[in-house]
């Protein structure tokens, strides 16, 4: 093959390795637990996957089960089956409704740091091979700032934190930034209020907290926006179907679809930095420490 045929077919086929999927690293994050958190994940990332987007869903609240229930599902495999029994990342993730792809967490054992060096490793491993296959890898964390928890919003290249419009939720979401802020400046939130009243209230909620946040940590966080109080949640939750799917005409419905909607018209570039492989890098950097 002439040198400049062999120089051209590289370029394109370095061009189409660039055309891979980004595998953005999204935590969910609250200060308060119980504020609905995994209801979001799994209903966002389901109206992720309807609008074309290759989404794997982690459940890191490990010994929970919270989004398996949500989804009336008993996984064949989780997340430390992986790890204990050497499985591979293929084998363990889960199809959820839509083919949702899902990866449960399981139970037994509560921190990462529990992992030895060499499961650590091998979690990693599989974990990377996520990169270029997702466009979003979401990942929802328990109640509470955990260390574990604050280690995942740390390495992740973007957090949703969501609170409801109660002053203890919004104090603990307070919190949460200003810890995970002076541990990562850079750190990029989107703040989405939950159980809204109306979008008014929602949005001055916001508006409120967004400047708290500016004037006494001068940082800047973005304002995702609010999702209503609607009673088809909780009868979702009841009948273990996402709200998305059991009441697709709802206003919570519609509300995550618009927000899915905006979520994937302003996602802006993975850098070099980002991804899962900056996800798995920035991690190892915090539990080496
Ligand atoms: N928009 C909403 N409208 C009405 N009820 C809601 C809404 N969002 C959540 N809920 C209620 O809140 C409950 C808790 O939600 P969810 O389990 O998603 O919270 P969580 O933040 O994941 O909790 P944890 O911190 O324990 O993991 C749901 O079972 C549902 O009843
Ligand atoms: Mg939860």
């Amino acid at each position: 093959m002439l040198r400049d045929q062999a120089y051209l077919l590289r370029k394109l086929s370095n061009s189409t390795s660039s055309l891979r999927r980004q595998s953005r690293v999204v935590t969910i994050a609250s200060g308060k637990g119980g504020v609905g958190k995994s209801n979001f994940a799994l209903n966002f990332a389901l109206s992720l996957v309807a609008l074309g987007k290759k989404v794997v869903l982690i459940d890191l609240d490990i010994g929970m089960a919270n989004i398996d229930i949500l989804m009336g599902m008993a996984p064949k495999s989780h997340l430390m089956d992986m790890i204990r029994q050497k499985k591979s990342i293929w084998d363990v993730l889960e199809k959820g409704p839509n083919q949702l792809e899902y990866l449960a967490g399981g139970s037994g054992f509560s921190h990462l740091h529990q992992l030895d060096e060499e499961e650590r490793n091998y979690f990693f491993r599989e974990l990377e091979k996520l990169h270029g296959y997702a466009d979003i890898i979401l990942i929802d964390t328990g109640a509470g700032l955990t260390l574990e928890s604050q280690q995942c919003h740390l390495s992740a290249d973007e957090v949703i934190l969501l609170t409801t419009p109660e002053p203890t939720s919004i104090a603990d979401a307070y919190s949460v930034v200003k810890i995970l802020h002076s541990q990562r400046p850079s750190l990029s939130f989107q703040l989405l209020i939950n159980r809204v009243s109306n979008p008014k209230v929602g949005m001055e909620v916001a508006g409120k907290f967004k400047s708290a946040v500016q004037s006494f940590l001068n940082k800047e966080i973005k304002i995702f926006g609010a999702i209503p109080d609607d009673v088809s949640v909780t009868q979702a939750v009841l009948k273990q179907e996402p709200f998305t799917l059991a009441f697709p005409r709802s206003s919570a419905a519609a509300t995550i679809k618009r927000l899915a909607e905006r979520f994937v018209s302003g996602t802006t570039e993975t850098n070099e930095q980002g991804g899962i492989k900056g996800f798995i890098k920035k991690l190892t950097r915090i539990l080496d420490k």
